[in-house]
């Protein structure tokens, strides 16, 4: 079953003192996520957020919570974020020692979970969680910054995850994740991808509300 296709800005390229009006922003333009960046200096090189401003944004926004953790020890606190109000917390498979415990705990706090990979894991890395996920995240730059340049192979990794969740039977959302414009959209949009994160192509744009307009125009164009 394919999902409708949705976008969630990514605020890592807002500016951090108003982003309750970088939030409203894109809402009103049509955004159906506002993707948030928790990154601990620690499992990538660079330091966010946490709980506290998860917290203050979760009081403005109207749009769901995607809380994406890159950090390195997910199994102590994902929990955290749920109770932050996150919407969904999504966690990388390399740094959850008890993945399939942690995804768990996330949706018995109320929460949808998320798994998510670097570029350099393989799609393999995710057969056995993906029963247990509402969404799965693929990577498509080295997490850690904003407006890097989109990873070629993500296109076929999408294809590869799309096809595992097929054959399990399985139909979580699938994300991805840097690097996405209007000209990368419409190839993950067609290989299976139906959820977007940009960060950049929005916020780093004059005019973001039409950014994003313009991401879903070329988005729509391939969606199966
Ligand atoms: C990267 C973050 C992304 C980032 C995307 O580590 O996980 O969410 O904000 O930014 P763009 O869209 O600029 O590549
Ligand atoms: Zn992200």
């Amino acid at each position: 079953m394919a999902h409708d296709l949705t976008i969630a800005p990514s605020i890592l390229s807002a500016d951090f003192t108003r982003l309750a009006e970088a939030i409203e922003l894109v809402e009103d333009a049509g955004a159906d996520f506002i993707h948030v960046d928790v990154m601990d200096g620690h499992f990538v090189p660079n330091l966010t957020i946490g709980p506290p401003v998860v917290k203050s944004i979760k009081r403005v926004a109207r749009m769901p919570l995607d809380v994406h953790l890159m950090v390195s020890d997910p199994d102590r606190t994902a929990q955290w974020y749920v109770d932050a109000g996150a919407d969904v917390v999504t966690i990388h498979i390399e740094a959850a020692v008890h993945a399939h415990r942690t995804l768990r705990a996330i949706r018995d706090g109320g929460a949808q979970a998320g798994i998510t990979l670097n570029p350099g894991t393989p799609a393999s890395a995710l057969s056995e969680v993906l029963p247990y996920v509402d969404q799965v995240l693929v990577m498509s730059v080295n997490p850690g910054f904003a407006a890097q340049s989109f990873i070629e192979s993500s296109v076929a990794k999408i294809a590869e995850i799309a096809r595992m969740c097929r054959e399990a039977g399985v139909s979580p959302r699938i994300e991805v994740d840097g690097g996405i414009d209007p000209v990368t959209a419409p190839r993950v949009v067609e290989a299976g991808a139906d959820m977007l994160v940009a960060g950049n192509a929005i916020f780093g744009a004059e005019d973001p509300a039409e950014a994003l307009r313009g991401l879903w125009r070329s988005a729509l164009s391939r969606m199966v």
